[in-house]
């Protein structure tokens, strides 16, 4: 029988997002915030343009790229780049997970504009090769967050294209390497990888997104906050702080807080070997155990930020899908009763399982600490099943 762990892992934030503060985190990092300020003050604008800097410092973005704040997160940051960017080409949307099919829903439906899908299920990537990069526009998700499945680089993608790359990177962003010279457009927010306040989303442009920006006007009606063009020409401002509408400088502050650590800890190459190095202690621990697997087949593909588990173990799966999904529940309560994991169940739209983040903002010494408890907790479950039996 599996013995209860006696350690626990000091901080149990193992959420998807809004992830883990870094370490060391208080609200007293918030103490300089520009609160009761207007955005606009010299003070607000300052730091606005001071969160777009140090993005690209961090993130090493091309001096010829743009960084704008946007609004509504994430999502807004990929529905502008949308509504705005696409049309004049045939577009290619490839999704493998939950937040790549919305960019379907919206490019089918929404937009309409018929766009080549490639979809497949739960833990495989597309044929990337079947994409026509060089003639077509094409939108994807660098990271699935909810499978767990990334693309291993940026191979697939023509250099010489004459088409763009919208590429949703909220989740892979300051964790994997992004190959900027075949991407144009790169969206993220701030509460995943770096642990930021939810708010707002970045959007980073190419120089070949904005000429697109500058030359072509949508079929379809832009409201104002999406708006980046003005008579034909980018609205510059937008990439030095001058944001389209009203910030939070609450969030602002936080996320120039957790850029400054990434900065102190040693920049990218440091986030980016946390993320491994905390991936690794998942994925070891997932090849010495029989009865969890990864979600993602290809090793290639197997995410350093949300790694994304299914139960393996054969008398569980031959009770069938109900009981499947009862046991990773089971489990996933259970470290939450007894404060060792919060937020780790499968996303609700993936397959039943376990969903454990791993970028940067969390300690290895944590996930070492996490994965006695996975063991017992599974092994609490089987206790059940065996008694019920
Ligand atoms: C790949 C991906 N795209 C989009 C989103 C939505 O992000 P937001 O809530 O920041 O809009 C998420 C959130 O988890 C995500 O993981």
């Amino acid at each position: 029988m599996t013995s209860r762990p006696a350690a626990r892992p000091r901080v149990p934030n193992f959420s998807s997002g809004p992830c883990a503060k870094r370490p060391g985190w208080t609200p007293a990092a918030l103490a300089d915030a520009a609160l009761g300020r207007s955005h606009r003050s010299p003070l607000g604008k300052a730091k606005l343009k001071q969160a777009i800097d140090l993005t690209r410092e961090v993130l090493r973005v091309p001096a010829d790229y743009r960084i704008g704040i946007v609004p509504a997160s994430d999502t807004g940051a990929v529905e502008m780049a949308m509504w705005t960017l696409l049309g004049p080409k045939t577009v290619e949307v490839a999704a493998w997970e939950a937040f790549g099919s919305e960019w379907v829903t919206d490019a089918l439906k929404q937009l309409k504009i018929s766009p080549r899908i490639h979809q497949t299920p739960y833990g495989v990537l597309p044929d990337l090769s079947a994409i026509d990069t060089k003639h077509n526009d094409v939108v994807f998700t660098w990271n699935g967050t909810a499978a767990g499945v990334k693309v291993p680089n940026g191979d697939w993608i023509a250099a010489d294209r004459e088409g763009l790359t919208i590429c949703d990177a909220t989740s892979a962003a300051f964790a994997q390497p992004m190959d900027w010279d075949k991407l144009d457009v790169v969206t993220f927010s701030w509460q995943k990888v770096m642990g930021g306040e939810a708010a707002h989303g970045m959007l980073v442009l190419s120089p070949r997104a904005v000429a697109r920006l500058e030359s072509h006007v949508p079929a379809w009606p832009l409201p104002k906050v999406f708006r980046l063009t003005k008579g034909g020409k980018l609205i510059e401002g937008i990439f030095s702080g001058d944001t389209i509408n009203t910030p939070s400088m609450l969030a602002v502050e936080d996320y120039l807080d957790t850029l400054r650590w990434a900065g102190q800890i040693g920049g990218l190459d440091a986030l980016h070997a946390r993320a491994d190095a905390n991936a690794s202690v998942i994925h070891d621990w997932v090849a010495r155990t029989p009865w969890i697997a990864n979600l993602a087949v290809d090793p290639a593909t197997w995410s350093n930020t949300g790694v994304c588990l299914v139960i393996a173990d054969a008398d569980v799966l031959a009770k069938g899908d109900a009981v499947v999904a009862r046991v990773a529940k089971g489990i996933v309560e259970t470290l939450e009763r007894e404060g060792v994991a919060l937020d780790v169940g499968a996303y609700r739209d993936a397959p039943a399982g376990l969903r454990i983040w791993c970028g940067g903002t969390v300690e290895r010494a944590d996930l070492e600490a996490l994965v006695p408890w996975l063991d017992w907790a599974f092994a609490q479950e089987k206790a059940k099943l065996a008694q019920a039996a």
